[in-house]
């Protein structure tokens, strides 16, 4: 499990009466040696004291955002950059209804929007309110936001009934973020130092779909757009790399100081990574290249017979470009895709065997608002010995987050 010590944790407190559990959740953090910065919201102090955090924690606490004091020893941005995580403990409905609406306007909810940091909520409330068509609407607003759900438990509640909406206890808390940092490494404080991570090592990434002639004016192919392929040329030139990127027909603009090299089908495709794969550091087969090809292409438009009602192409199998590289000599780290629609990370572990290959970015690409042909993906990173989970936002941001995570295998 990964250590505590030297992390940087921002507490926010919001009002509810697990509130009186907190002062115990930072004594924990501290024994483990976490850095602890506390904020309040008002409704936070009607259940416990600044006092109490501030003693525990060693720093003073954090509770207005228009206080010119406040601003000058640590301002509320600062704060926000200065947290690699963010927990919101106990998380109130009313403090989930904010976040998820993106309110700004005290500074428990203008530190949330601020940051870049990862921000995990514990809830805490009575069952009718958890269960309450509004709060599980907010819920997945958030979920979907990428916010960390912590909890609830079910049981005994301070008002006497008995249900979901027990915010999680102080040791469940600490084993949560003991985690979170376990699974993360804190990947986002790393990618704002990412500029040079790839400095001096060469990526050859495929991207796009592949297109399987049939006659000279029909082809077979996809609904791939290359969206994530060309995010992580891009992230990678960012980071330092030298990228070549062997592109199947998609109309993207080619990313700054990459090179590229169109192509059409998978045998077009293969030729070129073949041609280009000696020397490179770092293979992403981001492709989707068509797994089959008609076995004959006609040379001349195929004609359509009177009365004819069905035909049938037979297909060959094409070569799997990046079983290919990977079982080279001296092959790169050879990352993959796996687009599931069912068991994605038993599948995509499967694969990951199967192509022998270091890693495996899987996907589900059941949810029409991602992967395929949207802008917005959430993955999930599988090696043979870790997984991590990138929740759902930007392909721009995923491929940031993922060349970071790349880079610190090579
Ligand atoms: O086996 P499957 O097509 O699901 O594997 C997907 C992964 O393998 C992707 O990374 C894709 O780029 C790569 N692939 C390949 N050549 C193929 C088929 C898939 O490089 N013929």
């Amino acid at each position: 499990m990964a250590s505590l010590s030297n992390r940087k944790l921002l507490l926010i407190v919001t009002g509810g009466i697990a509130a009186y559990k907190t002062p115990e959740l930072v004594r924990r953090l501290k024994d483990e040696g976490t850095e602890v910065r506390v904020v309040m919201t008002k409704g936070a102090k009607a259940f416990i004291t600044p006092l109490t955090l501030q003693a525990v924690s060693g720093n003073p606490v954090h509770d207005d955002l228009l206080d010119p004091a406040a601003e000058a020893a640590m301002g509320h941005i600062e704060l926000a950059r200065w947290a690699d995580l963010i927990v919101v403990a106990p998380a109130s409905a009313s403090a989930m209804a904010r976040l998820a609406h993106g309110f700004a306007d005290d500074l428990f909810s203008t530190l949330c929007l601020a940051t870049d940091a990862p921000v995990a909520l514990v809830p805490a409330m009575n069952r009718l309110m958890w269960s309450a068509p509004a709060t599980q609407r907010n819920l997945r607003l958030l979920q979907d936001d990428g916010k960390l759900i912590w909890g609830p438990n079910e049981g005994l509640q301070a008002c006497g009934e008995t249900g979901a909406g027990r915010m999680l206890e102080p040791q469940e808390i600490l084993q949560q973020i003991k985690e979170f940092f376990a699974a993360t490494f804190s990947l986002h404080k790393e990618m704002a130092e990412n500029a040079g991570l790839l400095a001096g090592k060469r990526v050859l990434i495929t991207a796009g779909p592949t297109r399987e002639a049939i006659d000279p004016v029909r082809y077979l192919s996809n609904h791939s757009s290359g969206k994530m392929g060309f995010a992580l040329a891009t992230a990678a030139a960012n980071a330092g790399a030298d990228v070549t990127l062997v592109a199947g027909p998609c109309p993207l603009p080619t990313p700054a100081g990459v090179t590229r090299i169109d192509i059409i089908s998978a045998e077009d495709m293969h030729k070129v990574v073949a041609a280009s794969v000696a020397q490179q550091d770092l293979f992403i087969g981001c492709a989707a290249v068509a797994d089959f090809r008609p076995m004959n292409v006609a040379e001349q438009k195929m004609k359509k017979q009177d009365g004819q009602n069905q035909m049938q192409i037979a297909l060959v199998k094409n070569p799997d470009i990046l079983a290919w590289v990977a079982e080279q000599e001296n092959a790169p780290f050879c990352v993959g895709f796996a687009a599931e629609t069912e068991n994605v990370q038993a599948y995509a572990r499967k694969k990951l065997e199967r192509k022998g290959i270091q890693m495996i970015i899987a996907n589900d690409v059941s949810n029409p608002e991602l992967g395929f042909n949207s802008d917005n993906n959430a993955v999930i990173a599988i090696s043979a010995d870790a997984e991590h989970h990138i929740g759902t936002n930007s392909k721009e941001e995923i491929a940031k987050q993922l060349i970071t995570l790349i880079s610190s295998k090579l």
